[in-house]
């Protein structure tokens, strides 16, 4: 319950006083009511409805690994191969971080095309989804660039070539291509001056984007309402009180939903970041 500064009963706790002086000043249970506990979702959302969940989940332990990455990753050519080294081998735990953001790295496609594939097969990017869907197809070509550009950061041989692949396809773009290239790449060789720029966009640049369109696209939802497998717009059937008949609020029957599919996502993180790393792609005498 959801109470003024002046409307508190003197005999209320210390919490409820706390919340209320907060209230009357930011609306934070008018917005947690709105977003969650008030917010209906049709009844009948299937399995293919947690990705959405799950990719911030997984936006949320790439922004926290990166963090603990750049503490101690050198963005300069002559170091970053060796400071990747010093994270697996003398941080403590550096190894365990790394993986997980390499791992969450390839876990951010597997969970972001389950998504699209599921807007795809009900429809959800037709009206009144519309901006969802177009925010969405930005989310993803932000995500393409941040992948990318972190792909160049450990500055190995698969890094180095796979920047000079594609800053390269700009370059057959007719008649601005090869000043295109050589503007992206900022020198006339993938060098120094390449890496710090990739760094920044991958650091600070497009996770800012990302996290914008991100809020963008769920304020968008929340506008709307979900689609679901049979297509039934839940907001044109309402009961006396003004709540959709075939809706159920998202918290707590989405949000618990949401979390024992998290859980079963996390074993298959663990085993893959704890498992397989080391045998496969990621592990730095590879690279
Ligand atoms: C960081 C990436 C993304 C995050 C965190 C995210 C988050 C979400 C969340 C939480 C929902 C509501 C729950 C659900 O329906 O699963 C949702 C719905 C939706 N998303 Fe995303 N999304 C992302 C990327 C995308 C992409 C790449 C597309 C398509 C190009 C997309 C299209 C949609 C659509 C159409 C809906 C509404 C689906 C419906 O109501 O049936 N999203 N998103």
């Amino acid at each position: 319950m959801a109470f003024h500064e002046k409307e508190v009963p003197a005999n209320a706790s210390l919490a409820v006083k706390m919340m209320a002086w907060v209230d009357s000043r930011l609306p934070v249970t008018d917005a947690f009511k709105r977003h969650m506990s008030e917010y209906y979702a049709p009844k009948n959302l299937n399995f293919f409805y947690i990705f959405g969940a799950l990719a911030i989940v997984v936006l949320a332990i790439q922004i926290i690994t990166g963090i603990f990455l750049v503490m101690n990753y050198k963005p300069d050519a002559a170091k970053a191969f060796e400071s990747v080294e010093y994270i697996m081998r003398e941080v403590p735990f550096g190894w365990l971080i790394r993986y997980m953001h390499s791992t969450g790295a390839s876990m951010f496609f597997v969970v972001v095309y389950m998504h699209m594939f599921r807007g795809l097969i009900y429809g959800s990017y037709r009206k009144p989804r519309e901006l969802i869907w177009i925010f969405g197809c930005a989310i993803f070509l932000c995500l393409m660039g941040e992948a990318f550009f972190g792909y160049l950061l450990p500055w190995g041989q698969m890094s180095y070539w796979g920047a000079q692949v594609i800053v390269n396809l700009f370059s057959a773009i007719p008649l601005i291509g090869p000043d295109l290239s050589l503007w992206l790449r900022g020198d006339y060789v993938v060098g120094d001056a390449t890496l710090n720029r990739f760094f920044a966009f991958h650091v600070i640049a497009i996770p800012l984007v990302l996290i914008g369109l991100v809020a963008a696209h769920i304020l968008a939802l929340h506008e709307v309402g979900s689609n679901n497998p049979d297509g039934v717009e839940i907001k044109n059937t309402l009961d006396a009180n003004g709540h959709p008949v075939d809706g159920i609020p998202f918290h707590p029957y989405y949000s618990v939903h949401d979390v024992m599919y998290l859980g079963g996502f996390l074993i298959h993180f663990c085993l893959d970041c704890f498992l397989c790393s080391r045998n496969g792609r990621i592990f730095l005498g590879s690279e």
